[in-house]
């Protein structure tokens, strides 16, 4: 079997298109222009390199994109007033602080310091809750992303075993509330793998939806996928590539190659999740900004 190869960047582009279209009706309808506030610390390159692609991803669907850069000696207490005086502002709709932060700051703090209705990372305790509960607010940016192509590539969810290798806040976690839930691309039975997972490789052979979050080039191989399965590659790493002008170039967690001989479909990296990640933060923030104009959904 020769995978399908699944193409992030067009569907990516779907969705920026819908969300453009529904900010172009929201602003004409309410004279509000949705907005979100990227909250950087510190020099760290490609965190800056990723805030500044949101900000223009932002400006590109008709939102105002805006970078608080705070230097890195910035105290704890510091940056909670700094997102404390967003949580006031009414023309920012979402608050994102990008991690990760300097060593001597609590990111956790940090999070549930952000007004909930403006957490459009879907980080704080309340939206967790919220997803977990079947009512979500805001679901974090990549697990969605990894839900709506399932739903865009007509994936059948619905009783899917879905196994997902990575239990971060962030992926693995979200991603297994979404799927276990009743709608849409959802209703899978799912399995969540960590380091602690004694068979790993019998884990994955088990599954129709294969989805990777271990940040760990090479970590899924071909012999890890069952016949057909539908392969999720969010891995994202930067290894050295002295043949790049940056000196780098994006692994992701499957050895691809091996992986396209018996998957159905698979996204390559770069190219799959990545780009969905932008999408997906652009429609929360759409969501927050109807949320506090009350306009529903
Ligand atoms: N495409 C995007 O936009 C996007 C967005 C977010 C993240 N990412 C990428 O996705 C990857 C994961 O990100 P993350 O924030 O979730 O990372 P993370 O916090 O480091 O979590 C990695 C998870 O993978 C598990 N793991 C690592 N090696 C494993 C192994 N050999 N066997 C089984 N489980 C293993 C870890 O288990 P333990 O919990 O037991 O340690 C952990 O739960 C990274 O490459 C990141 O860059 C991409």
């Amino acid at each position: 079997m020769t995978a399908r190869i699944i193409d992030g960047k067009a569907i990516a582009a779907k969705v920026r298109g819908e969300v453009a279209a529904s900010v172009a009706e929201f602003r004409a309808a309410r004279g509000v222009i949705p907005g979100i506030t990227v909250v950087i610390v510190g020099d760290d390159p490609a965190s800056h390199v990723y805030v500044r692609s949101k900000e223009r991803a932002a400006e590109e669907v008709g939102m105002s994109g805006k970078v608080v850069k705070l230097p890195a000696d910035t105290t704890q207490e510091q940056l909670i007033q700094t997102v404390e005086s967003l949580n006031k502002d009414a023309s920012v709709h979402g608050i994102l602080v990008q991690i990760p932060l300097p060593d001597h700051l609590d990111e956790d703090e940090v999070v549930r310091a952000i007004d909930p209705r403006k957490d459009v990372d879907g980080l704080h305790p309340e939206n967790v809750g919220l997803l977990f509960s079947g009512q979500t607010r805001f679901a974090p940016a990549t697990p969605s992303g990894v839900q709506r192509i399932l739903v865009e590539e007509g994936v059948e969810v619905r009783g899917a075993h879905v196994v997902i290798v990575g239990r971060s806040n962030l992926v693995g976690k979200p991603l297994a509330g979404l799927l276990l839930g009743r709608g849409k691309g959802a209703n899978a039975t799912v399995t969540v793998c960590h380091t602690g997972t004694r068979d790993l490789a019998a884990e994955t052979r088990r599954a129709d939806i294969l989805v990777s979050a271990t940040g760990i080039p090479g970590s899924i191989t071909g012999d890890m996928v069952k016949q057909g399965a539908v392969v999720i590659d969010v891995g994202t790493t930067r290894v050295p590539d002295s043949s790049k002008r940056s000196g780098f170039r994006l692994a992701g967690d499957v050895v691809f190659d091996e992986a396209c001989e018996v998957a159905s479909a698979i996204t390559p990296v770069p190219g799959g999740v990545g780009p969905m990640t932008i999408a997906m933060l652009l429609s929360n923030v759409l969501a927050a900004a109807k949320a506090a104009a009350s306009v529903p959904g």
